[in-house]
Parts: C-alpha cells; structure tokens; sequence
C-alpha cells in the first residue's frame, strides 16, 4: 500500500480483506496439497476398472472394497502414478493369487513425506477402525522409495493403533538418503527385502528381519541397465506370491561371504513369512525372464 492513501478507515478495510483472501487462498492451496495423495482400488471383480476412492466411510461404503478380503497396500516409487509398473504389477501377482483389495497409492502430485505417510496411515486407520479389518489381515508392499514410505506410515500406524503392522513386502529399496525415514525391523513384526540393484538405485544395506539377494543382489540376469535390474524386484512377485514358489534360498553370513562356505540351505523361499526361520542374509539364483525361480539345484555361488 502506498503511504499516499494514508490510512483511512476504507483502506484499513481494504488490506485486512486482502489479507484475509490471501490467508484464504493459501488454506485452499494446502487443502488440495493435502487431498493429492490418490487412492486406486483394484480387486478380482473390477480387475478392468479399477475405483478411485476418496479415504472416507462412504466412498469406500459405496465402492466395490469388500472388507472381509484381504488388503494390500501398494506404494510406488517417489512421485509414481497409477501407471507406473511397480502397481500394476502387484495388482496382478496378487489378484491372480487370491481374492483381494489391492490399493494402489499414487504419487504423482503428492511431494510432501509427512503428509503421505498421514494420508496412507489415516486410510488404513478407517478400514481397521469402520470396517472392523483386522491389522493382520492387511500387507504393505513398497518399490523403490515406497519401500520407506510403507515403513514409515507402519510407524505412524503403531504409534496411532497401539500395535504392530504384522508385514511388509520391500522391494529394492534405496539407500535412505531422499526420505526422513528408512525402513528398519523394527517397523513391522515382519520386514522382508528384496535386493536387486544394490550399491546403484538399491542399497547393500540390511534393513529387514530378512533381506533376500537375488543373485548376488547388484545386477540381475538379462539385465544390461540399473533400471532393469532395480525393477526386477517387482518382477519377481508373481512368483513369491504363487503357490509354486520355487525361490529355494540360503542363508549367509554376510553380504561380504555371499559364498558356498558361508551359506547354507534353508528351506525359506523368497516371499514365504519366514516363520520360525533365522533373520539374516538370503542368497537366490533365478533365470533371466519368467518363471525365474531356479529351485534348489542351480546353485553356483559368486
Ligand atoms: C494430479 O494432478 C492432475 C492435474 O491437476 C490431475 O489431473 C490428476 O487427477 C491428479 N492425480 C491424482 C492422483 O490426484
Ligand atoms: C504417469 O507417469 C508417466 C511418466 O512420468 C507419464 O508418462 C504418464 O502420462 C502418467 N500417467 C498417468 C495416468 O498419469
């Protein structure tokens, strides 16, 4: 304002209203931040046409979520859309496996951690607490930087709910340099790993109760590129969650001695809930395309 106006009452008038619109228009603008996390129901019954849901009581009332199914909740790579392969897919792995709610979360418009991971958390609160679904009963499954995230809004669910989310399914995780948080053990009762682009878009490090090398963990069989081998670990899915999973692994001491002397066969297979079976290293060998589970008897170390 300039002082020329002075400062009669019409102009006090004036540069309260224009603040009060800015301050107005600021609260629209953080308002639609917050609303740009998107939520993409997929399940058996609407494999062709997955629904948009808003993470409220009627929107999931009026869509076609069926709350005795079990939930996968699906977390691409920074910024991912509907459309990045990581969703679709564990959309497929998992629908062809079994009748469930596969939700896809999008990121393309959302850029803010905190309010992803209170947006993700906040939703997955509605379905235990208005649908009456147990915690046990929902999975987290994060790519790339999704992996974090779905540690991270685990965290935010202990911290909400009192209680642990039972599982989570991280695949490739980077080192944790572009996020607040990085996936650890202690995020859920059970953390698994898969590493396939480790020490490139993947990191070496340990960050669940079992962390799977694929091969050795850095590059993957028919792969020349990061970006392949990285999204190899999404490829391996369908097979980790088949019935036939032949994905026999061992287990070693370090990633170091990834060798025959410092592993030994377990009767773990990548994507199994490793029950009463040791944390630790697991080594694998897999072919170059599907099926890519090599059994047990392929073994060669590095
Ligand atoms: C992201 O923003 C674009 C442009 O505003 C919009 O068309 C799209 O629906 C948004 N995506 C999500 C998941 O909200
Ligand atoms: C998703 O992202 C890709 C790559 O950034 C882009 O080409 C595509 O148009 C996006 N798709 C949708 C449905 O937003």
């Amino acid at each position: 304002m300039s002082e020329a106006k002075g400062c009669s009452p019409s102009s006090v008038l004036f540069e309260m209203q224009t603040g009060e619109l800015l301050a107005f228009l600021l609260t629209l603008a953080v308002a639609t931040v917050h609303a740009e996390t998107g939520f993409l129901l997929h399940t058996q019954r609407i494999r062709d046409s997955p629904q948009w849901v808003e993470p409220e009581v009627e929107a999931l009332v009026r869509s076609s979520f069926y709350a005795a199914d079990p939930i996968v909740i699906s977390i691409p790579r920074w910024q991912g859309n509907s459309s990045s392969p990581e969703l679709s897919a564990v959309v497929s792995a998992r629908l062809d496996q079994q009748a469930s709610n596969v939700i896809s979360v999008d990121l393309e418009n959302a850029t803010n951690e905190a309010e992803i991971v209170e947006n993700v958390a906040s939703f997955v609160s509605i379905l235990t607490k208005n649908f009456d679904v147990p915690l046990e009963r929902i999975l987290l499954v994060g790519f790339a930087e999704g992996a974090h995230l779905a540690g991270e809004v685990a965290a935010q669910l202990h911290q909400d709910l009192g209680r642990q989310v039972p599982h989570i399914t991280a695949l490739d995780p980077p080192a944790g340099d572009l996020l607040e948080h990085q996936l650890s053990a202690s995020d859920a009762e059970f953390v698994e790993v898969v590493h396939t682009n480790a020490g490139k878009m993947g990191t070496w490090e340990r960050l669940g109760h079992v962390d799977y090398f694929p091969n050795g963990g850095e590059t993957q069989p028919g792969c020349s590129g990061d970006s392949c081998s990285h999204e190899r670990a999404f490829e391996l899915l369908a097979e980790m969650w088949s019935s036939d999973n032949d994905f026999v692994s061992a287990l070693c001491g370090s990633v170091e001695t990834m060798s025959a002397e410092s592993c030994r066969w377990s009767t773990l297979k990548m994507g199994q809930k490793a029950q009463g079976q040791p944390s630790g290293i697991y080594f694998l060998e897999t072919h170059q395309s599907a099926p890519y589970a090599r059994g047990a008897y392929y073994i060669s170390f590095l």
